[in-house]
This record gives structure tokens, C-alpha cells and sequence, in this order.
């Protein structure tokens, strides 16, 4: 048994649908930045066994809930789940990021790759989401989420985190086939990923394309647009225009050369950074979908008057480019918050949003 859903702006706004107010949620709303978060961390030991634990994890995806005001939850855990339960066994080093024991390298590595099962190697992540849909209680919706296959394949290639993208960037330039078989596999484990977190409980479904920015744009469509468009298409969402069905958001960083394709992918709603002004955004995709975003996160150091006036700036940007309307539009960073960032500016910000885009 589920609750009716008592805030559903961003469903609707998602939906392109008429709201009172603009919905906002943060990326990486929960995190290192709330105290509460490192209390839980430290008590859990590490990021991994928190977020493979469904109690801890849904206890920090809670946490900022219960001091902003925020119109979604985001289930807590990584996009690098997907590529762990792939078999390449994902560890963290403290001040490093993420780093994987065995990283793919060659034809050879990714014949060896399978899509994983869900029920089992997943399952964690599944029972994640159904407690947090459970102690949620219909306040407000949740999301699931899922790396993009072009930057999933980054980590996996890389065995980590990377200033050049060398090692990645040569594998599609030399081996484009291969480079296509990972990302065909990858792209299976994605679809299969998104549909168990909706069917678990997953209102809205948002893929990070974090590093599609760092490719150049006959690489960008060929290695991560084509199958970015491939999930659009094929991920079975739910039918209607109702809160049964779960609309997709395609986030990516620097993507904005790339909004109107993006736009004719199939997906709902589009997830921008703010080198591209949101108004601009909604010219090139004219209201084929809905927009996220896209304060710069830096914005959450300068003072609460300067964060009022950037998010009046956004708001009013949307609303110029999509013909005085400010339906449509799902206000968020233009990527995730930092651990040193201050919990009273995101008061500060989620209270602006809401407050200047009242109807
Ligand atoms: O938004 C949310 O609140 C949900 C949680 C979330 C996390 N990671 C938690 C996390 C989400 C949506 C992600 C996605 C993710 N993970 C992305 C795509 C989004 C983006 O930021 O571009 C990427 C590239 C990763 C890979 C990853 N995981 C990185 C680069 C790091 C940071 C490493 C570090 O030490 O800074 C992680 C770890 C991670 N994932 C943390 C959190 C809160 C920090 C871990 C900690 O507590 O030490």
C-alpha cells in the first residue's frame, strides 16, 4: 500500500503541467555537507556500507528533506553500482573518489561483461528504494537514478576518475566496435537498472551523463547521444499522462550544444548546466520537454542576496524562453553541491525559488 502523493509540482512540472510554484531539488542534495550525513557515515564505517545498507540509505536520503523544504527525494547510493555488480569490484580511496580493481581495457574485457541481475546483485539497491518510497509516506516523489552508458564506460575504462580522459577516449578511437559492444551492454544494464528501481518504487528516473560534455560533438553523438536516445526510447515508463507513469530526465554536464537533440531523443525533461541560460535552453527545445536546472553550485558560497538574485535570474531566463510561461520548468544546480558548501544558503536558495516563482 502506498500513500497519495501530497506534493506532486515536480511530477507535474515534469509533465509540463501547471503548478503554484516552481519545484526545486538539489543534486546531491544528500551528502557530506549536512553534519547529520557525516554522523551516519561514520557510524556506518564507509560510503559503501552506507549506501548498501537500505536502512542507512534511506536514512540520508531523508536528512535533507527534514530542513528544506525540497519538492523530490533522490534515492542515495552511486552510479557506480551498475559497473560493481558488473564483476570490476568498486573500492573508494579516501580523497581520491572512486577507483575499480579490475577496470575493462580491452575487446577481451568487455566480451566478458553481462548484464547483472537485478534481483540479486541489485537487490540492495531495490530494497533501497522500496523503503524509502515506504518512509516517504507520499510527502514527496522519489527518483531513481542511473549513470549515462558514455560515462559509466569512462569509470569502467579508466578504473577511476580522470583529468584527460586518455585511456577511454583512445579505446573509441581505435576500437570503435569495441567501444560500441560496452556501451550496447552497458545500455542493457541501464534499461534493466531504471525498470527494477521504477517497479521498486522510483516516481521519476534521471540519467547522469556527467562526462558526455567532455567529448567532441561528432563523439558526443555518436558514443553517448545514440545511446542516451536508446534508453528514451525503450524504457518502459508506465502509460498516461497520471502519476503512474515516471517520467525520464537526461541530465548532463555540458550539454548544452546539444539540448535540441537531446530534446528529439524521447525523453521528458532535459537536465542542463548553466553554461547554457536556461531561456536559451527552452528556445531550442520549444517545449518539446521539460527543463532542469541550472544555477551554477559555486552560487551556494556567495551571500543569501546573491543566491536570491541568481535564482530570480534562472527563473525569469526559463520563463522569457518559453513564451512568459514558467511551466515546464524543474529548478535545480547545474550539477552536484560540495562538501564544504553551507546548509543555511540551500534554505536560503530553496526558499527563493519557491518564494519568486509563486503563481
Ligand atoms: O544526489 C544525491 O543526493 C544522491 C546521491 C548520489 C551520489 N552519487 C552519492 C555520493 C548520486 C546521484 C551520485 C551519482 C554519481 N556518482 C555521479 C553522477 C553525478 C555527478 O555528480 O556528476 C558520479 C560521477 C559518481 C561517482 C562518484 N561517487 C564520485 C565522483 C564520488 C565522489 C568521491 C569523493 O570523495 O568526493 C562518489 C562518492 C559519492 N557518491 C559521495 C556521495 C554523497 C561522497 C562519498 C562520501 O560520503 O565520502
Amino acid at each position: 500500500m502506498t500513500s497519495p502523493l501530497r506534493n506532486d509540482r515536480f511530477l507535474r512540472a515534469l509533465r509540463r503541467q501547471p503548478v503554484d510554484r516552481t519545484p526545486v531539488w538539489l543534486m546531491r542534495q544528500a551528502g557530506r555537507y549536512l553534519p547529520e550525513y557525516r554522523a551516519t557515515r561514520k557510524a556506518a564505517g564507509s560510503f559503501l556500507a552506507m549506501a548498501k545498507n537500505p536502512e542507512l540509505a534511506c536514512e540520508v536520503t531523508l536528512q535533507p528533506l527534514r530542513r528544506f523544504p525540497l519538492d523530490a527525494a533522490i534515492l542515495f547510493s552511486d552510479i557506480l553500482t551498475v559497473p560493481d555488480a558488473m564483476g570490476l569490484g568498486l573500492y573508494f580511496v579516501e580523497g581520491e573518489g572512486p577507483k575499480f580493481e579490475r577496470p575493462v581495457r580491452n575487446a577481451a574485457d568487455i566480451a566478458r561483461l553481462g548484464v547483472p541481475d537485478m534481483a540479486t546483485d541489485l537487490r540492495y539497491v531495490m530494497d533501497a528504494v522500496s523503503t524509502i518510497r515506504r518512509e516517504l509516506d507520499g510527502s514527496v516523489p522519489l527518483i531513481g537514478f542511473s549513470g549515462s552508458p558514455w560515462t559509466l564506460a569512462c569509470y569502467m575504462v579508466e578504473g577511476g576518475g580522470s583529468k584527460d580522459f586518455a585511456r577511454v577516449k583512445s579505446l573509441a578511437l581505435n576500437d570503435p566496435a569495441a567501444m560500441h559492444r560496452l556501451l550496447e551492454v552497458t545500455t542493457d544494464a541501464v534499461i534493466a537498472y531504471l525498470s527494477a528501481q521504477r517497479a521498486a518504487g522510483a516516481q521519476a528516473l534521471q540519467v547522469f551523463d556527467t562526462w558526455g560534455g567532455v567529448l567532441s560533438p561528432a563523439m558526443y553523438r555518436e558514443f553517448s547521444l545514440r545511446y542516451l536516445t536508446r534508453i528514451a526510447r525503450e524504457l518502459e515508463r508506465g502509460d498516461g499522462d497520471g502519476d503512474a507513469r515516471a517520467p525520464l530526465i537526461l541530465f548532463g554536464k555540458g550539454n548544452g550544444l546539444h539540448v535540441a537533440d537531446l530534446a528529439a531523443s524521447g525523453t521528458d525533461a532535459v537536465g542542463v548546466d548553466w553554461t547554457i541560460e536556461l531561456g536559451e535552453a527552452a528556445r531550442r527545445t520549444g517545449g518539446r520537454v521539460a527543463l532542469q536546472g541550472n544555477l551554477d553550485p559555486v552560487t551556494l558560497y556567495a551571500s543569501p542576496e546573491a543566491i536570491r538574485s541568481e535564482v530570480g535570474r534562472a527563473l525569469d531566463s526559463y520563463r522569457d524562453g518559453n513564451g512568459g510561461s514558467r511551466e515546464g520548468h524543474v529548478f535545480n544546480l547545474g550539477h552536484g553541491m560540495s562538501p564544504d558548501m553551507d546548509p543555511d544558503h540551500v534554505a536560503v536558495l530553496v526558499e527563493a525559488v519557491h518564494a519568486l516563482s509563486a503563481r
